[in-house]
């Protein structure tokens, strides 16, 4: 019988081996406790069950103390096992760890228990910096690094999506729309000659459905670094007109579906944060200009986005206890992005249709009208919302933040 409720165990294993090396890993999950190296840390995580009930301190404290014993045996400075099984109530499971997915599953089908390279040979800095350490270059902040973008697969989110590949991160790609999620994946993985991305379906107003997104990271990396949550939807209407189906539908995935978010990644995170206390990960919402200032005849889309603030704000609140730091983006308007140029269902055509931009004659002048809201004369890019993920990813001393990108266009106050 092996166990396979890796999302209990899996990042338990990933924040100890994290925190041992100061730098990062994936574990993958072999599923089949048979083939156990004799290299292998081997620990009996039995008592942390009572009945169905997991202790994941307990079963924190079981691991390390087994790490430390193999670290007193070979030496603190040698080489990180590659491999360990666990056993618990319902079966062993083994777990094979590399710096990246390609390795670690490459251990699992060859069977190679050789020793990790010691060190921080993966990443540009160390993870669980001192206070003060130098800053980094922007984009190094998430190479190697495992993350997760909701409604990644076109517009904001798969500008995110492609940046992040870039930058040498492993992407999940989580959308309703798993047939472009997939495309997308295919294409970065391609172009960048590793595992750089893998597609996840996800609806992420359904709790079920985010807490088996969630499983399918563990069973697959073994955690997580960043989850953007970028999956949103608008649906523009006057109050005096909007039905309650349509402001329920936006405001289940703009705002509930932010909540079940960072409910089922914040299990995950903490897990990891047992065995690696002191490493930040974070959570980041894309929010809008919306969420800044009120929008007209868009209750519903900028309601959410001002909740969503809260929810960000109180979030970082309670989970900064388990390093999780938790902010909000908010870009201004994406004109080159599908919700404002697609030729059939975009907002120029619907704005141009409607007589919604006074004057215009054409999609040229209600592009040139938006334009010109923005100081900086200018639509907002997949681009600047990069650099704004970078700044908050390398900025460990910031939580609960609702940063503009716009141009200018909205300021704090
Ligand atoms: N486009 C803009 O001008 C703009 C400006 C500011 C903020 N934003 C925000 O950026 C984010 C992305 O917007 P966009 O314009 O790129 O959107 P988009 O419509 O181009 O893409 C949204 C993606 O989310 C997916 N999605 C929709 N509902 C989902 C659900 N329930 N579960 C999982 N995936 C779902 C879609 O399949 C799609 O791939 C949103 O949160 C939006 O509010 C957009």
């Amino acid at each position: 019988m092996s166990f396979t409720d890796h999302i209990l165990t899996a990042p338990l294993i990933r924040g100890l081996w994290i925190n041992a090396a100061k730098c990062l890993r994936v574990v993958v999950p072999a599923g089949d406790a048979a083939a156990v190296p004799p290299q292998a840390l081997t620990v009996d995580l039995r008592a942390a069950w009572t009945g169905d009930s997991f202790d994941e301190a307990w079963a924190a404290k079981l691991l390390r103390d087994a790490y430390t014993a193999w670290e007193a045996k070979n030496g603190a400075a040698s080489a990180q096992p590659s491999c360990i099984r666990i056993t618990t109530p319902s079966g062993d499971a083994v777990y094979w760890i590399d710096r990246d997915l390609d390795s670690a599953k490459k251990r699992s089908v060859t069977g190679d228990a050789s020793p990790l390279e010691p060190g921080n040979t993966n990443t540009a800095d160390s993870l669980i910096a001192a206070p003060g350490a130098s800053a980094v270059n922007r984009s190094s902040v998430v190479k190697n690094k495992i993350v997760l973008v909701t409604g990644g697969a076109q517009g904001f989110g798969e500008e995110i999506v492609r940046g992040l590949a870039a930058s040498g991160a492993l992407v999940f790609i989580a959308d309703l729309n798993l047939g472009g999620a997939e495309k997308l994946a295919e294409t970065l993985n391609a172009s960048e000659k590793r595992i750089a991305a893998v597609a996840v379906p996800v609806n992420v107003s359904n709790e079920a459905s985010v807490e088996a997104l969630f499983k399918t990271i563990a069973d697959t990396a073994g955690g997580l670094d960043l989850c953007v949550s970028n999956a949103g939807v608008l649906k523009a209407a006057s109050v005096l007109e909007q039905e309650e189906a349509a402001f329920k539908f936006v405001t289940d995935i703009n705002y509930t579906g932010f909540f079940l978010m960072v409910k089922h990644c914040g299990r995950l995170l903490r897990r990891q944060n047992r065995t690696a206390p002191g490493w930040k990960t974070d959570i980041i919402q894309i929010n809008s200009k919306s969420g800044l200032e009120g929008s007209n005849k868009n209750g519903a889309y900028a309601g959410g986005k001002f909740g969503a603030i809260g929810l960000v704000e109180s979030f970082a609140l309670e989970l900064v206890e388990y390093d999780i730091k938790v902010n909000a983006i908010c870009p201004g308007n994406f004109l080159d992005g599908p919700l404002w140029s697609d030729p059939v269902k975009g907002l120029f055509v619907q704005y141009l249709n409607t007589g919604k931009v006074p004057g215009a004659r054409t999609l040229a002048d209600v592009r040139a009208f938006y334009e010109a809201k923005v100081p900086m004369k200018r639509g907002c890019t997949g681009a600047d919302v990069m650099r704004a993920i970078y700044y908050v990813v390398e900025q460990e001393y910031e939580t609960g933040q609702a940063i503009p990108v716009t141009g200018g266009q909205v300021m704090l106050h």
